[in-house]
């Protein structure tokens, strides 16, 4: 059958981390799109005991549940592989053993089906996916802020990327995550941090904006993980330990530390995109991170039109791998039967990768 008339409709397998997603999506003829399924099967239970995503666990627990996975997304749209049009799965970057689970099952489907193959990069389908959600237009500066990835970009097209700024170190989920450690809160630290910041006083602790001052939209979160450490423990040898009212003021002030840092970052970003275009696109975020209240309502300060997709399309999910693979086929994109793993891969090859290692591995 050749490509025109196959329908715009995608099955999306998305398998990089610690969540094994499947999703499918249809794109109607005005560009607006239609989840019909999305199938989210997380790992977090099997990682708990060891604080933090173990990825020979991860990639076998993707290995059994991509299948089930790929089948409640066909029965929840009520479709079988002979009413799709194509099937797109995630390549890189991230964990090579779940790439590799996710890569082998999508081309089993595509090959058993005769239907063409899309690989697809993670980190655009994070960055189209309030397109998705929202028809945001081109272009839009994107900010991805998730447990593995930060990045700010310059969204132009389905394969048009410029990466604005990125982190020199950690992602901010994770340096939630380490801080809800240094803390004794639960996995994952966002939500637990942000329940305690809401009755901390974010005064009552003086911590550092590293980068900040900085030209440029790089970021670095590390040292302020570090610095939670140390004010902690500092004042807990005054207090006599981590009192309750201590947690809350640390948390609080972290997570102001980590929204200024995060929207000066942002309209920054915005004013480079504006000389680039000769006028100032709209904000959009995606990633866990955009979750935070108080880092939604800080970025909508830096522009109130701010595309924020709902939780579940924040985070890792197929839907968004489904949507970047009609997206590229929208604009003419070649199936590629044999789609390779990539761990490492920038969106924008213009520019240098970025240092670190976050729960996925190096950044891309
Ligand atoms: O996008 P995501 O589900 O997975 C990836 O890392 O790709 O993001 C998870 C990250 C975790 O680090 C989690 O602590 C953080 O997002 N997170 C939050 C919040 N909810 C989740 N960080 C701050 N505030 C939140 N409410
Ligand atoms: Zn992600």
């Amino acid at each position: 059958m050749p490509a025109t008339t196959r329908p715009a409709v995608v099955l999306g397998l998305e398998s990089s981390c610690d969540d094994t997603a499947a999703a499918v999506v249809r794109r109607a003829g005005d560009g607006s799109g239609e989840i019909l399924s999305n199938v989210v099967i997380g790992q977090a239970d099997l990682h708990a005991a060891y604080g933090g995503v173990v990825p020979e666990v991860a990639a076998r627990a993707h290995a059994e549940m991509l299948d089930i996975a790929a089948e409640r997304a066909l029965d929840g749209a009520g479709l079988s592989l002979s009413d799709i049009g194509g099937v797109a799965v995630t390549a890189g970057p991230g964990l090579v053993g779940g790439l590799f689970a996710g890569v082998m099952t999508a081309r089993g489907i595509a090959a058993g089906a005769g239907l063409p193959l899309y690989g697809i990069n993670h980190l655009a389908g994070h960055a189209l996916s309030p397109r998705l959600t929202d028809g945001i237009a081109f272009p839009y500066v994107l900010l991805l802020a998730s447990g593995g990835h930060c990045q700010i970009l310059l969204v132009e097209g389905p394969e048009a990327f410029t990466r604005l700024g990125g982190t020199i170190d950690d992602a901010p989920g994770e340096a939630f995550d380490k801080v809800a450690r240094l803390m004794g809160l639960p996995q994952p630290g966002g939500p637990a941090v942000e329940a305690e910041a809401a009755s901390g006083d974010p005064s009552g602790v003086e911590l550092p904006r590293p980068l900040l001052e900085r030209p440029g939209c790089d970021m670095s979160f590390s040292g302020l993980k570090t610095a939670v450490s140390r004010a902690r423990d500092g004042a807990a040898a005054s207090a006599g330990g981590l009192t309750a009212g201590l947690r809350r003021n640390l948390c609080a002030a972290f997570q102001r530390a980590v929204t200024e840092i995060l929207s000066v970052k942002c309209a920054r970003a915005l004013d480079a995109a504006r000389e680039r275009l000769g006028r100032r696109p709209r904000l959009a975020v995606a990633g866990g991170v955009a979750a935070n209240r108080e880092i939604r309502s800080a970025l909508r300060e830096v522009d109130a039109g701010m595309v924020a997709p709902p939780p579940d399309l924040c985070t890792d999910n197929g839907a968004m791998i489904a949507w970047a693979a009609l997206e590229r086929i929208a604009a003419g994109a070649v199936p590629d039967a044999s789609v390779a793993v990539r761990p490492r891969w920038p969106l924008d090859s213009a520019s240098p990768p970025m240092l670190g290692a976050g729960k996925r591995g190096a950044k891309a």
